[in-house]
């Protein structure tokens, strides 16, 4: 199928992805370590990001579960997010704005309840993304809940073309399936549950024996369904789940 380049969005520095859009404001002040006297912390933020900080060797590593941890508690990470992360870090809000506005799936501004990455890039595209894209916008309409974006390779290939929705990834997808999404999400259900690859049994090491036929609903997941014809464990238990992903071309 030949790709209509109409139809490739790019901006202005000649990524798919909105990336680095805001320029830094030279002119402020050099940001200092809030004091803890006067700023804030909500008890359980503070006890989550101490337990981050305590995994690993050098603190600062704990940036990236910590700002998450605030982005889940504020909707996004605003200001008053990045002074209470930076607060029980005791690093400065400029060190995390930085961590922040690097990737993708941190928001630096207020954004819908509901995260929506259509992935576009090459797999994806090859087998319609841009109409799923199109039909997700479409079905999700003005609804401020929903928060739907393009992405670059969600490292999912084998289900493309996919989302990710709230950090659930779901394929393969026809446009027509972007209704039931929406309608899931809004009555709370789970959603497409037989298309999420949580429930996709993995590929297992050689030697293994197929020890039971797929199920109906695995068979119909799609069209690497023939990998479902070994048990193994499913995509949910065979590692970690996905955080941030550096913005940019996948
Ligand atoms: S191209 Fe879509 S998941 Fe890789």
């Amino acid at each position: 199928m030949a790709i209509d380049p109409t139809r490739v969005p790019r901006f202005a520095h000649g990524s798919r992805v909105p990336g680095w859009d805001d320029a830094a404001d030279l002119t402020k002040a050099p940001a200092v370590v809030p004091d803890a006297a006067t700023t804030p912390v909500p008890d359980e933020l503070r006890v989550e990001i101490e337990a981050y900080m305590a995994r690993y060797p050098d603190f600062r590593s704990a940036a990236i579960p910590a700002l998450h941890a605030a982005q889940r508690l504020h909707g996004w990470c605003s200001p008053t997010a990045i002074e209470q992360v930076a607060c029980v870090m005791r690093l400065t809000p400029g060190y995390l704005t930085a961590v922040a506005t690097f990737y993708d799936m941190f928001d630096t501004h207020p954004k819908g309840r509901h995260d929506v990455y259509v992935c576009t890039n090459i797999s994806c595209s090859l087998r319609g993304a841009d109409e799923l894209y199109e039909a997700m916008l479409s079905a999700a309409g003005d609804d401020p809940d929903f928060d739907v974006k393009s992405f670059e390779c969600l490292g999912a290939c084998d289900i493309a073309p996919m989302i990710s929705l709230d950090g659930e990834y779901i394929g393969p997808l026809v446009p027509e399936d972007c209704d039931q999404i929406v309608a899931d999400v809004k009555a709370g259900r789970p959603v497409l549950e037989a298309k999420q690859l949580r429930h996709r049994p993995a590929a297992v090491s050689a030697g293994a024996q197929p020890s039971q036929p797929p199920t109906p609903d695995r068979a119909a997941s799609g069209p690497t369904a023939s990998h479902n014809e070994v048990e193994g464990p499913t995509a949910g238990e065979r590692g970690p789940e996905r955080h941030a992903t550096p913005r940019g071309d996948g």
